[in-house]
């Protein structure tokens, strides 16, 4: 049977991980995978979460089974962080699953929209992080995609992404990216976040949130500001989020899947189908990053010192922006930089072509996608003037 099977390429953005890995150049640069670094090129255990850690280990009292939506705490309180005092926690409308990361918790709204009508479509944007589309597919849904970034202005296709969700079926499901796009940077602002709320209701899709970079973008509270208008719009909306990143956590594997339903009896109906789906994929989720974050959201003292280090993250991301911004103009790169002090979050495309990527990993072991997606948070202060050089040698 095994003799069947074909070789498969190396995942686009893992694979690169592994050859970064393996290159012995000193001056190597990791600008692929989405992993927060420090100055010193680290991705250090955040401070709360080793407190945190120190209190599970001296008081957990049981290694039992912790049930299907795992740990109840944590799914309230994630509730809380992704929708604030909102009118449907208020209404009872929601219910959450916590899951193995954003894209465990991913793999559970596809199974989950399967169980809802196994005829949808997922709208995904173009582009979207490489993982979306395979994800979808595998699951059996069909997968489309609409207009979102536009590589030559370096900003967004709104009105190509409005035309053509317009034309969405009724009983769709349309993604969305809450904050940070994953790979663009580009994020819609509050006036679009409006257009697309009410396009929501008069068109009759289903909208997901995926909120993997809650916090890296403007704030915990306004990252989540569109999708709370989303929410506050419409009648049901599924929402994917994930603490790999704002809370450091990235091996646990935690995230949360989220159902808004119309009413509370329609919750309940679908919480039970969305743990249905829970038990069929991997029965329970594991407990460790949950009882982390639980841990930290319910101590004023941790949360506040987790808000610090999150903001110190963000901080040095947007730093970072303007610092490759400015230190590409200061080589005379006729190409224009600018837009990437204007995007959020991890990602921006650098908007070089393959051949120009593939001198930066082959002469200066400079790791990037292949889409140009460069994690901002790789370059430092020690690294920004060899990078600055490469991209304009490029770039000549
Ligand atoms: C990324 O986009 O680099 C991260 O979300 C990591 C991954 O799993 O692809």
């Amino acid at each position: 049977m095994f003799s069947e099977l074909k070789p498969l390429p190396t995942d686009p953005i893992l694979g690169l991980m592994a050859a970064f890995k393996q290159d012995t150049n000193p001056k190597k640069i990791d600008l692929g995978v989405g992993v927060y670094k420090d100055e010193q090129g680290n991705t250090p255990v955040l401070k709360a979460v080793k407190k945190a850690e120190a209190f599970r280990l001296e008081n957990e009292t049981s290694k039992s089974y912790i049930g299907l939506a795992g740990n109840l705490d944590y799914c309230q309180k994630m509730e809380n962080l992704l929708l604030g005092e909102h009118p449907a926690l208020l209404a009872n409308r929601v219910r959450t699953a916590q899951a193995p990361g954003g894209t465990g918790a991913l793999r559970v709204a596809a199974e989950f929209i399967k169980r809802c009508n196994k005829d949808a479509t997922v709208w995904v944007t173009t582009p979207t992080w490489a993982n979306h589309i395979s994800l979808f597919e595998a699951a059996g849904l069909t997968v489309k995609e609409y207009p979102y970034y536009d590589y030559e202005n370096k900003d967004l296709l709104f009105d190509d992404m409005i035309n053509t969700l317009k034309q969405v079926p009724k009983g769709d499901v349309v993604l969305f990216h809450a904050c940070c796009h994953n790979p663009s940077g580009m994020d819609l602002n509050a006036e679009q976040w409006s257009t697309v709320a009410d396009l929501a209701v008069e068109v009759g899709f289903t909208p997901l949130v995926d909120i993997a970079y809650q916090g890296f973008g403007s704030s915990l509270e306004e990252d989540a500001a569109g999708l709370r208008k989303l929410a506050a719009a419409v009648d049901e909306l599924i929402i994917c989020s994930s603490c790999s990143k704002n809370f450091g956590l990235y091996r646990e594997r935690i995230g949360a899947c989220s159902i808004i339903a119309k009413d509370a009896a329609t919750a309940d109906i679908s919480n039970s189908v969305l743990l249905s789906v829970v038990r069929s994929i991997y029965s329970m989720p594991p407990a460790h990053g949950a009882d982390i974050v639980s841990t930290i959201l319910g101590s004023t003292e941790l949360t506040q010192m987790w808000h610090d280090e999150l903001d110190e993250m963000r901080n040095r991301i947007n730093g970072l922006r303007t610092l490759i911004k400015e230190s590409l103009a200061a080589k005379g790169i006729e190409q224009d930089f600018s837009f990437i002090d204007r995007q959020n979050g991890m990602f921006s495309f650098l908007g070089i072509n393959k051949e120009q990527i593939e001198r930066l990993q082959k002469e200066y072991s400079i790791y990037i996608v292949g889409s140009s997606r460069v994690n901002v948070a790789g370059i430092s202060d020690a690294n920004i003037d060899y990078f600055a050089n490469a991209v304009a040698d490029v770039c000549k």
